[in-house]
């Protein structure tokens, strides 16, 4: 047992139950579509992570789920919310990017005002194509720093616009292996200034950068990034993290974290865990317990 006990943070989370919930198509290397899913499975593992939240002292509110978005359920994608600031998302598959009005009006409902990325990026020499931001899936504040991933679905030109935004530093990293096509699926914040995260999913520079910014970094297997480890929720003390992830939990465990196993098998299906299913509402600074 590590001689010290780490602080947790309240935390705000915004979460879509998988009420339409299936496979329909196929975006990523876990998807195969019209894989069989058990819905009312899948929605007894989603409400048992909100369940293990609200238990630690988390406060969760829900989206309604709209019928035909069976990927709403991640709400990981929809936005990135820093200091109270909401910057929407734009898809890059057609079939998720109705979603990204879905949660633009509950955003709006709830009080805030939501930004969008433009369509295109500011004119400038170069091959000018269009802009994909999916929200917490490619962008993780820690360190006062954005950690924004590119390489399958946000563009380095939402990089750009993130940063000018939210006037937070950015630091884009390649992505480089399908199975990891979102940042959050290879990478998580454990608190205000460290990361866990499976070098593998990387290019040789952006893990370089990886090594430079977080020496002291838990750096996690390809089996604990297979099976969904990664893509864990911290409060700075508990780690909501898939069961499966095991070296991982051994070293959160050595490391002084406690690990909160939470099971969604039938969401790795689609290619989503804890993370994906959890977008955080970050409030401004001055409003934070
Ligand atoms: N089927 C979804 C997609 O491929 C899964 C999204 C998972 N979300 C995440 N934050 N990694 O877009």
């Amino acid at each position: 047992m590590p001689p010290f006990h780490r602080a947790w943070r309240p935390r705000r989370f915004l979460c879509c139950e998988p009420a339409f919930f299936e496979v329909r198509y196929a975006i990523n290397p876990w998807m195969r579509e019209g894989a069989p899913v058990d819905a009312a499975l899948a929605r007894e593992q989603w409400r048992a992570l909100v369940a293990a939240y609200r238990a630690h002292g988390h406060v969760v509110e829900t989206i309604e789920p709209v019928p035909g978005l069976p990927d709403m359920v991640f709400a990981a994608n929809a936005a990135l919310v820093l200091d109270g600031r909401v910057l929407g998302s734009r898809f890059l598959a057609p079939q998720r990017q109705p979603e990204a009005e879905a949660y633009r009006t509950w955003f709006k409902a709830a009080g805030f005002d939501v930004h969008e990325t433009e369509p295109e990026p500011e004119p400038e020499p170069g091959p000018g194509t269009g802009v994909v931001c999916e929200g917490e899936g490619d962008l993780v504040p820690v360190a006062g720093l954005v950690l924004a991933g590119s390489g399958f679905r946000t563009t380095p030109e939402a990089h750009r616009q993130v940063q000018e935004f939210f006037g937070v530093p950015v630091v884009g990293l390649r992505l480089t292996d399908p199975y990891f096509y979102h940042l959050d699926t290879a990478l998580f914040a454990l608190d205000e200034e460290n990361v866990a995260y499976y070098p593998g999913a990387f290019s040789p520079g952006s893990r370089e950068v990886l090594r430079r910014l977080f020496p002291d970094a838990i750096v996690a297997g390809r089996d604990d990034a297979m099976a969904f480890g990664l893509n864990a929720v911290s409060d700075g003390r508990h780690v909501f993290v898939a069961p499966g992830a095991t070296g991982l939990i051994d070293a959160l465990d050595r490391r002084g974290y406690v690990p909160v196993p939470v099971e969604l098998p039938e969401l790795h299906k689609a290619g989503g865990g804890i993370k994906c299913c959890t977008q955080e509402i970050r409030a401004p600074k001055e409003a934070q317990p």
